[in-house]
């Protein structure tokens, strides 16, 4: 249709049918032009619960046919970097999947490639399009709290089961509308990279180096696997670029009956940020001055996981910014690449100096 973002589907796992397809079918300045998936049974799901007969069983297969200006990736962890170079080499946009990709080398790459062939690439972290994460941004990064010298960030969900293989766990507590992750998903090193990690730790993190602006120079982590053949309890402990230092904790064995935990504090030379997008609440403190706090948007979802893919339409549709560039996607790997190798080596990872 004309005047339409001619968007495909990448991956039809739970997540790509739970909100990507719905989200993009619901948004008029988007085509969704067609669904891709290796497993003929996500496929036929596809058909089934979406009406879409526009399926395709690669990634290449949908780009070469379908002609989409750009993709949504939604693939296993480890496919992540292949499926975005293979879209970005053809020129087509990329929103890609939180962790962009397991290694710090291969997510660097993307940027550049997307760089030089004048494409979009964004990634998939929802709650830095918050009214909540947008103004502690604002405040931070406009000098309100003065320089960085601390951040912390603390993390706890209820994923336990996904690192088990056991996905189905979740079946009442997520709703799959038409597949749980497969079982491998999250919980096969080969598919998954690590676990807590880069399955969640790369959210609060997506969050932290948004709304702050740091970079990471060196990292030190404590990794606990619990029996797990991945990560379920990460510490991580980090210095900064201009030598701010900042933890990240976290653990996914939250179970569905306890609240989840998601808060960031930040404190500079002339005050603090207290970001908690598990209550929804903000609250800037400044030397000598009152207290500000900021409340979400009337009826906001703090989870707004629908806008990472259509803020990909907007992008193409040139109508709106990006919450989550490459770039950042970039700086998560990074810190959660040298997190995983120092849990492994017992020593400090110093993040190699960006070339720019
Ligand atoms: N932003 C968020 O909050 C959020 C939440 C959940 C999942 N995710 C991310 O979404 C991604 C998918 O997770 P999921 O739970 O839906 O996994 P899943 O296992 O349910 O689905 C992945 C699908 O990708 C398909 N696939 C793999 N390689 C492909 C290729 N080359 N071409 C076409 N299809 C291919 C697989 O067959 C599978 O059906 C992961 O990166 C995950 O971290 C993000």
């Amino acid at each position: 249709v004309a005047g339409q973002v001619r968007i495909g589907l990448i991956g039809a796992g739970w997540w790509g049918t739970q909100y990507h397809i719905p989200s993009l079918l619901a948004y008029p300045k988007a085509e969704l032009v067609g669904v891709a998936d290796l497993d003929p049974a996500k496929r036929e799901g596809v058909r089934r619960s979406y009406g879409i007969d526009a399926v395709f069983e690669s990634h290449t297969d949908l780009i070469e046919r379908a002609r989409p200006q750009g993709v949504i990736v939604a693939v296993q962890h480890a496919y992540h970097y292949q499926v975005a170079r293979d879209a970005l080499e053809a020129g087509v946009a990329v929103m890609l999947e939180k962790p962009m990709t397991l290694h710090a080398a291969e997510a660097w790459e993307l940027v550049e490639l997307a760089r030089r062939k004048g494409v979009v690439l964004t990634v998939g972290y929802p709650s830095n399009y918050t009214s909540l994460a947008r103004a502690a941004r604002e405040a931070i990064t406009g000098g309100e709290i003065g320089d960085i010298e601390l951040s912390t960030s603390l993390y706890a969900s209820m994923v336990l089961e996904f690192l088990r293989g056991n996905p189905e766990a979740y079946r009442t507590s997520f709703n799959f509308p038409v597949t749980a992750p497969s079982a491998s998903t999250y919980s096969d090193p080969k598919v998954a990279g690590g676990g807590q990690g880069h399955l969640q730790v790369t959210h609060p993190a997506g969050i932290l180096l948004w709304i702050t602006g740091l970079r990471v120079a060196e990292v030190f982590a404590f990794m606990e696997k619990k029996g797990l053949a991945v990560d379920l309890l990460d510490s991580i402990s980090v210095r900064f670029e201009g030598n701010s230092l900042g933890t990240l904790a976290s653990t996914g064995s939250i179970s569905p009956d306890r609240p989840s935990g998601n808060e960031i504090r930040v404190y500079g030379s002339a005050g603090s940020v207290h970001l908690d997008l598990a209550q929804g609440v903000l609250a800037i403190h400044r030397a000598g001055l009152p207290s500000r706090s900021v409340e979400p948007e009337p009826g906001e979802n703090l989870y707004p996981a629908h806008v990472t893919s259509r803020n990909l339409v907007d992008l193409l549709a040139g109508d709106e910014e990006t919450c989550a560039p490459g770039e950042l996607g970039a700086r998560v790997v990074e810190l959660l690449d040298a997190a995983y190798r120092s849990a492994e080596s017992g020593t400090a990872i110093k993040v190699r100096p960006l070339s720019d």
